[in-house]
């Protein structure tokens, strides 16, 4: 009888998705990858992965860029202090003198937590360090059974320990990128695709008819909203923008004006209700434009820009979708 780990490699070798970053074995690429993907899909990820490795081929020429130069690059993909971190990052390696190769090593750096960790480790240096992340929670829940409700530390615990105990010691990389593959085209969370599943005469889930119930959720996590309007005021050519500070999110990227009560007068309506979901809250804006005929004093901290030079400028994707929206 062939094992969880046999089948699932068997099924990898078979059906497993010709990703570039599947190709390289070198470490600073593969950490790119990683951190790319934890914000992105797969079709998107791509593209910005190879636009930081055009502009940045190694990890010298990344340590040695300026902030804006990364924020403009990762501008789209959101949560702006993974960018940061990522110069950070870069900067600890080459300071380090050589990409670090322990699983303690790699987990060090800035913005990298225990999933990219053994991910890092393992695809660049077969270190058996099993990724556990939503899709290897719902794989090994449903396969096994496991009723623990996912998102508390303790279900952490136990299911890296079981993923831990799967991993095969020759192929480590290979499992984990199975994993991946598996819990995001196999056993989806839909759970469409039970019929042609190789791991289907062992599962748990399946047998005792739970495919749909597990893997539990924690209940309770709150949803926290936040509505405002973003106005676009445009005024002889020039447009007024503010960069963010420290301590929300968004730091150090420019927005327009923010109102959160009381529009000026005469402002047009572009868009209602633009939704934008964030890690920890749910954004809901409005866009509006102004065009004033004379230059309106600006609230603290805001200057004029000529429109023309708004490329130069790092900026959230919703401030980006306002102007998709301008006529
Ligand atoms: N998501 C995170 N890392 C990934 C990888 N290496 N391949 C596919 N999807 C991923």
């Amino acid at each position: 009888m062939q094992s969880f780990s046999e089948t699932l490699l068997a099924w990898y070798d078979a059906n497993g998705r010709d990703l570039p970053w599947r190709r390289t074995r070198d470490p600073y690429a593969i950490w790119l990858s990683e951190i790319i993907l934890q914000q992105t899909r797969i079709a998107q990820g791509r593209a910005y992965w190879e636009r930081f490795l055009q502009a940045f081929p190694d990890v010298q020429s990344l340590a040695a860029a300026e902030e804006d130069e990364v924020l403009r690059l990762w501008q789209g993909l959101g949560y702006y202090s993974r960018a940061r971190n990522l110069l950070t990052a870069a900067r600890q390696i080459v300071a380090l003198g050589r990409f670090p190769d322990t699983l303690e090593e790699i987990r060090a750096l800035k913005g990298v937590g225990d999933y990219t960790a053994a991910a890092i480790a393992s695809f660049a240096f077969d270190i058996p360090a099993a990724v556990v992340d939503g899709n290897v929670y719902r794989v090994l829940a449903r396969y096994f059974g496991i009723p623990t409700p996912v998102g508390s530390t303790a279900a952490k615990k136990e299911f890296t320990a079981l993923a831990q105990s799967l991993i095969p010691k020759d192929r480590p990389g290979d499992f984990n990128q199975a994993m991946m593959d598996f819990g995001a085209t196999c056993c989806t969370p839909a759970a469409l695709a039970c019929l042609l599943c190789p791991l289907a005469r062992d599962c748990v889930a399946l047998a005792t008819g739970q495919v749909d119930r597990l893997p539990v959720r924690e209940k309770g996590t709150a949803v926290v909203e936040r509505r405002f309007d973003y106005v676009y005021v445009r005024c002889a050519g020039r447009t007024a923008i503010r960069r963010r500070g420290p301590g929300d999110i968004w730091q150090g990227l420019w927005e327009p004006l923010v109102c959160d009560q009381g529009l000026p007068g005469g402002v047009q309506l572009l868009k209602k209700g633009v939704k934008h979901q964030l890690t920890h809250r749910t954004l809901i804006v409005d866009f509006y434009l102004w065009e004033p005929g004379t230059e309106p004093t600006l609230p603290e901290g805001y200057v004029w820009i000529e429109e023309a030079e708004l490329d130069r400028y790092a900026k959230p994707r919703l401030f980006e979708l306002l102007l998709e929206s301008l006529p």
